[in-house]
């Protein structure tokens, strides 16, 4: 139901409303011949368990009369045995509840018992002159094929690398192992020259502001969206609404900073979102920006502004900019061009024109050329 209902836009624009309930017949006609099983069985052990009871009960005063007993013994007995058999009862009940939970049990605890915190642990430096540094990494989601190999590039403090490539070419995967979302398998990301696994999480994070592929925005106000419950002062959240070039829109808005977003921001349009989101990102002052394929939404000269933007309000800041877009990595610093889980090529722009075949052909591409 909740696929259904976040989905519905894709399903009537993929005219797939007949499918979608057909599958949610089936999964309900399921779910319905499960409930009805169990039921069976739970309301089943109330009338077997009376049964045997009963039965026991005859028992009772069947071997009684056999054995010509007192009648006071067989009271005795009667009573005896009632008492004990409805506590079997209640034992029985218990068995149907505790079934139950131990299912349920068992999914939490698998939950529960994945360790959040990942392991801090000694490891050599790097090269404490640049800030980042990936040192012949390699990385696989499933343990089987490689997502990432040998990847090293270096990056100093206050300078912008741009990380282009196809999609699903392991650029979000760089970030995730910057960030340390995952552990690297082979060789080392070094941040300040400090291998980010020998680095407590809490406080390396929040050295780090970044707006995510697809990042959300809360049902709130746009200061509240930016500040995130950081308590950020006004002058941050003002710097970080101009160099985002959010401004523009937020002055149009009724109340400006205090306009109330949709759920999602489902009232805000494509472009809108990401500026809010990169808004967010830089409020904190962050010691690295990391924006992944954040401007894909926003127009050539907004792009522009943002980027001029950047340097000017955040020239200490280390930019890591993730884009499919030639116009929004040129004139970065250093490029890394990705090509599946593989860096390519490292180097400036006319670097890369000169000895990269791949970026030529993104260039070439993106200028409206054929391969
Ligand atoms: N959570 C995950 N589990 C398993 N495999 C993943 C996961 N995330 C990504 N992958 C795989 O890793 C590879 C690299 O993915 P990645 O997200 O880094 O690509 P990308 O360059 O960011 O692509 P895009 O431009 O489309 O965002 C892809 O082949 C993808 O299928
Ligand atoms: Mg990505």
């Amino acid at each position: 139901m909740q696929e259904n209902i976040s989905g519905v836009r894709v399903i009537k624009a993929l005219s797939k409303t007949e499918y979608e309930v057909k599958k949610f017949g089936a999964v309900n006609d399921k779910l319905t011949a499960d409930e009805y099983k169990t039921n069976k069985l739970t309301a089943l052990t109330n009338p077997l368990a009376t049964l045997i009871l009963s039965l026991g009960l005859v028992g009772v005063i069947a071997v009684g009369a056999y054995l010509s007993a007192e009648a006071g013994t067989v009271v005795a007995f009667l009573s005896f045995f009632t008492l004990i058999l409805n506590a079997m009862l209640g034992i029985s009940k218990i068995f149907v509840t505790l079934s139950r939970g131990v299912a349920s049990a068992e999914r939490i605890e698998r939950v529960l018992e994945t360790d959040e915190r990942m392991e801090v642990t000694d490891r050599p430096a790097g090269n404490p002159d640049y800030k980042i540094e990936f040192k012949d990494v390699s990385f696989s989601y499933n343990g089987k094929e490689n997502n990432l190999e040998g990847v090293s590039f270096k990056v100093k403090a206050g300078q912008t690398v741009g990380v282009i490539g196809g999609t699903g070419s392991g650029k979000t995967t760089l970030i995730n192992l910057l960030m340390r979302f995952y552990d690297v398998e082979g060789g080392a990301v070094f941040v300040d020259g400090k291998d980010v696994r020998s680095v407590e999480g809490g406080a390396f994070r929040s050295r780090f502001g970044a707006a995510f592929q697809s990042d959300f925005l809360i049902a709130s106000t746009v200061r509240e969206n930016i500040d995130y419950f950081r308590g950020l002062d006004e002058e941050d959240i003002l710097k970080a609404v101009r160099c985002s070039c959010a401004d523009d829109f937020i002055e149009g808005l009724e109340g400006g900073l205090d306009f109330v977003l949709a759920q999602k921001g489902a009232n805000l349009s494509g472009g809108q979102k990401q500026r809010l989101l990169i808004a967010r990102a830089l409020a904190g002052n962050p010691d690295i920006l990391v924006l992944d394929d954040s401007s894909s939404a926003l127009d050539y000269a907004t792009d522009a502004r943002l980027r001029k933007g950047l340097k000017e309000y955040y020239p200490d800041c280390t930019k890591f900019i993730v884009a499919q877009r030639v116009s929004a990595v040129r004139h970065a610093d250093i490029i890394v061009v990705m090509d599946d889980g593989r860096a390519v090529g490292v180097g400036t722009h006319e670097q890369l024109m000169e000895n990269c075949e791949e970026y030529r052909q993104i260039c070439t591409v993106q200028s409206g050329g054929d391969l």
